[in-house]
């Protein structure tokens, strides 16, 4: 009860007086919005019980929001006749489910007009479509506002194509103040979802420029893939973790530790010492550490370049910048 107290005080406090440094902090809405949670959560059951495909893209959103130009939902924005938004740039490795924020944030602003942000709404999702495919349920702060910023050349450099080696990958990541864990750690929720075949189909036709299939893929595998995907078929959608791409569980790892990964950058984790231990040791284990370490690494991720107190604005509509 006391804690209780003390988080509405502190809630109150940051909304009344903005904390110099405020960050993001878990329970933003208890005292502005108390159903906010709730009303992610009940959209994202309806949502997930006719449409769970969604899972996937909706997970990855969250990260391609916070990798460019921090966690601000500029990867909402509708481009213009004039202006190319992060929506349309070419790596946007065809989110979907914009939807989906769309229907969530309609609901949001009907219960409490103007209070929570696109951005908010965004790392609430992806926190719900990992825990309604069976992953953990982790707690997400919130407090983001939406930024006023979406540029399609933003994107470039920020996020990490399918086909980085582990240098770019790492490039990335302590770039942003994330560490090799947790790179290894998020690139795990390939666990679920799917992947078109371009995002891979170098590896199975022309891995280093002569027509020929990635050595490091396993040998016994490249038919099965070969099968789903003809050359140049840039539609057919794979599961990324075969058999339980509807799962959120360790399935991933044991598919990279066995090198049957589809993306390079998914087998570049096994060439650092660090990322293939915890590969190797993942593809073994019982789901509960790497669940453990996904809620931590989500965490942080969804701290990346936030704008709380005056900084940016709360949406009225996530597509548009009010
Ligand atoms: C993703 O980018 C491509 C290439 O620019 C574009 O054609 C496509 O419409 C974009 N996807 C979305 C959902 O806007
Ligand atoms: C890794 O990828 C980067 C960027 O594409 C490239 O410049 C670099 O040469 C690659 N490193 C290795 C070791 O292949
Ligand atoms: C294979 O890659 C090389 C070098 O990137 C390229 O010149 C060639 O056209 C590619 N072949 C096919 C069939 O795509």
């Amino acid at each position: 009860m006391a804690s209780l107290t003390l988080l509405l005080s502190f809630a109150l406090a940051a909304l009344l007086f903005g904390f110099s440094n405020a960050q993001v902090m878990f329970g933003f809405y208890n005292y502005v919005c108390p159903n906010a949670e709730a009303i992610v959560n009940k959209e994202m059951v309806d949502i997930m019980a006719v449409a769970p495909s969604l899972a996937g893209p909706l997970l990855r959103m969250h990260y391609h929001d916070c990798f460019v130009k921090g966690c601000d939902a500029s990867i909402l924005v509708n481009p213009s006749a004039k202006k190319a938004t992060e929506k349309v740039a070419p790596p946007n490795l065809s989110i979907r489910g914009f939807e989906v924020i769309d229907r969530i944030k309609e609901k949001l602003e009907a219960a409490c007009p103007g209070i929570v942000s696109c951005a908010d709404i965004i790392a609430l999702v992806a926190r719900d479509a990992v825990a309604l495919t069976h992953g953990p349920c982790y707690q997400v702060e919130t407090g983001r506002r939406d930024g006023t910023r979406s540029v399609a050349q933003d994107v470039i450099g920020n996020l990490v194509p399918p086909t980085s080696n582990i240098t770019a990958l790492k490039a990335v990541f302590l770039q942003k103040g994330l560490t090799l864990k947790d790179l290894v750690v998020l690139s795990g929720a390939h666990t679920i979802g799917t992947s078109h075949c371009s995002s891979f189909s170098s590896r199975l036709y022309n891995a280093t420029g002569k027509g020929d299939t990635d050595p490091t893929l396993d040998k016994n595998y490249v038919p099965r893939l070969k099968s789903k995907c003809k050359p140049n078929d840039q539609k057919t959608l794979v599961e990324m973790d075969p058999g339980s791409f509807k799962t959120f569980d360790v399935g991933y790892f044991k598919q990279v530790s066995k090198r049957r990964s589809l993306f390079l950058s998914d087998e570049a984790l096994l060439h650092d010492s660090e990322t293939r231990r915890y590969v190797e040791h993942q593809a073994m284990a019982s789901p509960d550490e790497f669940f453990r370490d996904f809620a931590v690494s989500m965490v942080k991720m969804g701290r990346l370049e936030v704008l709380t107190n005056e900084k940016g604005e709360i949406r009225k509509r996530c597509g548009f910048v009010n």
